[in-house]
C-alpha cells in the first residue's frame, strides 16, 4: 500500500512537471464523449483526483456566501519582462515562461509564475453566470504548491495583452499539432505588468488544477473585475486547439462544504 502510494506521488509529480512544463507527452484527455471531464478519473490512474478529490475546481461562486476577510490584504504581484514561449497543448494555449516571471505572494508565502493560459468558455461561474473566456496564470511555491489568479473575460474591446502576441497565435495555428509533441511559438521578451491590475478584489478558496491531474490544495484568486477581449481574439485563442477541446471549460464542481471569501479593497466598499 505504502509503495503504491509513494508510485502515485511520484507519477503525480511527474505529471505536475508535465503539466507546467509541457514537455512531457502524457494520458490524452478532451471535454467530450469518452474522455470528457466525466471520465477524466478512470483515463489513468494518476488522475485519481478529477474523480475522488472533495476539494476540486472550478466553482459556481455565489457573491451573497462569500465571506468578506478583513485579514486579506491587495494582491501582492511582481512580475518581470520575462523571456516566453506560447505553446498549443491540444487541450489549451499556453504561454510558458523560459526566464523568471516574478512572484505573486499569498499568506507570506511566495509563488512563481510558471505559465498561463485560457479557456473558454469560462470554467468558474459568478452566480451562475459564465463568461466567453477566463485566463489562468499559474504561479508555484518552492514547495510545490499552486495559487492561481484567475481573470474573467467579456467580449469588448481587444485585450491589449493578447494583442501584443497576436501575430505569434497566427503563427500557432499554423503549425500542426503532431500528436504528444505539442506545437510551439517563441515569443521573446513579454511584458506580464498589464496583468498586475485590478487587484481591488477578488474570491479566494482552496480548490485543485481544472485539468487531469485535478491535483488539489490550489489557492484560487479569482478576479473581481471582468476584463474585455474582442470576439476575434477569442476565435484566434480557439484556432490551434483540437475539436474535441475548442470547449475547454470543465463543469464546476461541488463545494463540499468549502466556503468562499472575498477581498474588497475600502474604497471599492464605499
Ligand atoms: C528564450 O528561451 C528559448 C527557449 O529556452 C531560447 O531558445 C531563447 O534563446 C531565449 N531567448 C531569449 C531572448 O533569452
Ligand atoms: C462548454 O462547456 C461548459 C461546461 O462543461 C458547458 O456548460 C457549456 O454548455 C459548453 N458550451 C458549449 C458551447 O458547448
Amino acid at each position: 500500500m505504502a509503495a503504491l502510494i509513494t508510485s502515485l506521488f511520484a507519477g503525480m509529480v511527474s505529471l505536475l512537471i508535465a503539466l507546467v512544463d509541457a514537455k512531457q507527452p502524457y494520458t490524452k484527455f478532451g471535454y467530450v464523449g469518452l474522455t470528457g471531464p466525466a471520465k477524466w478519473g478512470s483515463l489513468s490512474p494518476d488522475f485519481y483526483a478529477c474523480s475522488n478529490g472533495k476539494h476540486q475546481s472550478p466553482i459556481n461562486i455565489v457573491k451573497k456566501d462569500a465571506i468578506r476577510n478583513p485579514k486579506f490584504e491587495p494582491l501582492a504581484r511582481e512580475y518581470k519582462l520575462a523571456n516566453a514561449t506560447l505553446v498549443d497543448n491540444g487541450f489549451n494555449v499556453m504561454l510558458r515562461m523560459e526566464s523568471d516571471g516574478g512572484m505573486l505572494r499569498v499568506e507570506g508565502k511566495n509563488y512563481t509564475l510558471k505559465q498561463m493560459h485560457w479557456h473558454s468558455p469560462s470554467e468558474h461561474t459568478i452566480n451562475g453566470i459564465r463568461f466567453p473566456a477566463e485566463l489562468h496564470l499559474v504561479h508555484l511555491s518552492d514547495d510545490g504548491n499552486f495559487s492561481v489568479v484567475a481573470v474573467l473575460f467579456q467580449y469588448g474591446a481587444p485585450d491589449p495583452f493578447l494583442f501584443q502576441i497576436k501575430d505569434r497565435m497566427k503563427q500557432l495555428a499554423k503549425e500542426v499539432y503532431m500528436g504528444d509533441e505539442a506545437a510551439r511559438v517563441p515569443v521573446g521578451m513579454l511584458k506580464t505588468k498589464e496583468m498586475k491590475k485590478s487587484t481591488h478584489k477578488y474570491f479566494r478558496y482552496l480548490g485543485s488544477l481544472t485539468t487531469p491531474p485535478c491535483t488539489e490544495n490550489v489557492i484560487w484568486n479569482v478576479l473581481g473585475k471582468v476584463r474585455e477581449l474582442s470576439k476575434e481574439q477569442l476565435a484566434e485563442l480557439r484556432a490551434p486547439l483540437n475539436k474535441e477541446c475548442k470547449n475547454n471549460s470543465r463543469p464546476t464542481q461541488p463545494l463540499n462544504g468549502r466556503h468562499v471569501e472575498l477581498y474588497e479593497s475600502e474604497e471599492h466598499v464605499r
